[in-house]
């Protein structure tokens, strides 16, 4: 399946995709990595492994022009699913339905605690024993849409906000290659996937 990545910073798990893309037997590529962030550094990145980018700052666009620019990019690259990775924007209801099931969000939290920002502080001042990452269907409510699959990430004695931050990136990077898979694949998708995909009538 043919893949397009949003992102607006690092882009680490843009990456962490695109690596895991490289097996041979990864049932989606990546035919498109673009950003609200010209100098988001995952666009380099994504250009020196040969990915086609598209940057378009949304300053003084208002947002259902911003996102009308990016979807038309995002399906003239042919994209069948948009992977939003650190994508720093809330999206339109209509950029929403118009990718309806074809859309996966990772987020920092053992959703449904922690949605929108700032989780691991949260996690940290609700002595959490555990934080962890979420990849989920993007709905029109932020970081709600159906759960695809998760990891738990132990909180230590002493953690920060950044030490925690750090720790359930390694998880993200595992996460998402996996569960983004499991989706675009799930017609052979692993069972507790299947069921999931099932119970959630995708
Ligand atoms: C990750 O922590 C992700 O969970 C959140 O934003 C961060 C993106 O990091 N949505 P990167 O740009 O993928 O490195």
């Amino acid at each position: 399946a043919r893949v397009a990545v949003l992102i607006s910073g690092t882009g680490t798990n843009m990456a962490a995709l695109l690596y895991a893309s490289r097996a041979p037997d990864c049932p989606f590529q990546l035919v498109l990595v673009a950003s609200n962030n010209p100098a988001a550094p995952g666009l380099a990145l994504a250009a020196a492994e040969g990915i086609a980018t598209f940057a378009l700052p949304h300053k003084g666009m208002s947002r259902a022009d911003h996102d009308a620019a990016m979807d038309a990019a995002i399906r003239a690259s042919g994209a069948e699913y948009v992977a939003l990775a650190g994508y720093m924007r809330v999206l339109g209801t209509d950029f929403v339905q118009r990718w309806d099931g074809r859309m996966l969000n990772i987020h920092p939290s053992l959703l449904p605690k922690y949605p929108g920002l700032d989780t691991h502080v949260r996690a940290l001042g609700a002595g959490d024993t555990h934080g962890g990452c979420s990849v989920h269907i993007v709905t029109a409510e932020l970081d709600s849409g159906p759960l695809l699959d998760q990891t738990p990430v132990a909180i230590l004695p002493g953690d920060t906000a950044e030490t925690l931050a750090a720790r359930v990136l390694i998880a993200e990077h595992q996460l998402y290659p996996r569960a983004l898979a499991a989706y675009v694949g799930r017609e052979r998708a692993p069972d507790y996937l299947i069921g999931r995909v099932r119970e959630l009538a995708l």
